[in-house]
């Protein structure tokens, strides 16, 4: 792991409550779809510092990684099947945003769902990992292409638990 965190607790706390203030001025989306695992603590966050409470929270499973540190183009879901997003306004909220396979298949799917709208907001963006022609809406910080731990995000499940984001070493 990294000698110093990439981004503090503190930044972070402020950046969503920011994230959050900005998305609720722009858009007015009536569900949540948030990203397991790695998303989870994100969303937490984000949906209590968001000003308006009258939301639909959703998560579902999507994974692209397995124990490696090399994103795979295969998305699977899991948990989409009993949620209905027929006619709703969708943000869809993952930690980061890295190949772009994932959040630019998920748009497809949501949208195949029924929903009317489907806006995307990623805590982290690594600009320089992209293989899609796929940009987010929102988006919390821009990163350099680094592995990142903590906030959510593991590495084969560990780190999750830590408050601040950390660079993890490649060994
Ligand atoms: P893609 O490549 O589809 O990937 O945009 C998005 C998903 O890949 C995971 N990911 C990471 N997870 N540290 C992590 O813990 C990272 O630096 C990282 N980069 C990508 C993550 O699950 C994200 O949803």
């Amino acid at each position: 792991m990294s000698a110093e965190p990439l981004i503090k607790q503190e930044d972070i706390l402020k950046r969503v409550k920011s994230l959050a203030e900005e998305v609720a001025k722009d858009y007015e989306f009536d569900t949540v779809v948030g990203l397991l695992t790695g998303a989870f603590i994100f969303v937490s966050d984000f949906c209590r510092a968001m000003p308006r409470k009258d939301l639909r929270v959703h998560f579902i499973k999507a994974s692209s990684y397995g124990g490696s540190m090399q994103s795979s183009r295969e998305v699977k879901v899991k948990g989409l099947d009993s949620v209905n997003l027929e006619g709703k306004k969708v943000l869809l909220l993952d930690d980061i945003l890295d190949t772009g396979h994932t959040l630019s298949g998920l748009v497809k799917m949501l949208k195949e769902k029924g929903a009317q709208e489907v806006r995307t907001c990623a805590f982290l963006d690594k600009p320089e990992r992209r293989e899609v022609d796929f940009e987010v809406d929102y988006s919390g910080f821009k990163i350099p292409n680094a592995f990142v731990v903590g906030y959510g995000l593991d590495f084969d499940d560990d780190y999750r638990a830590y408050p601040d984001i950390w660079t993890l070493e490649e060994e």
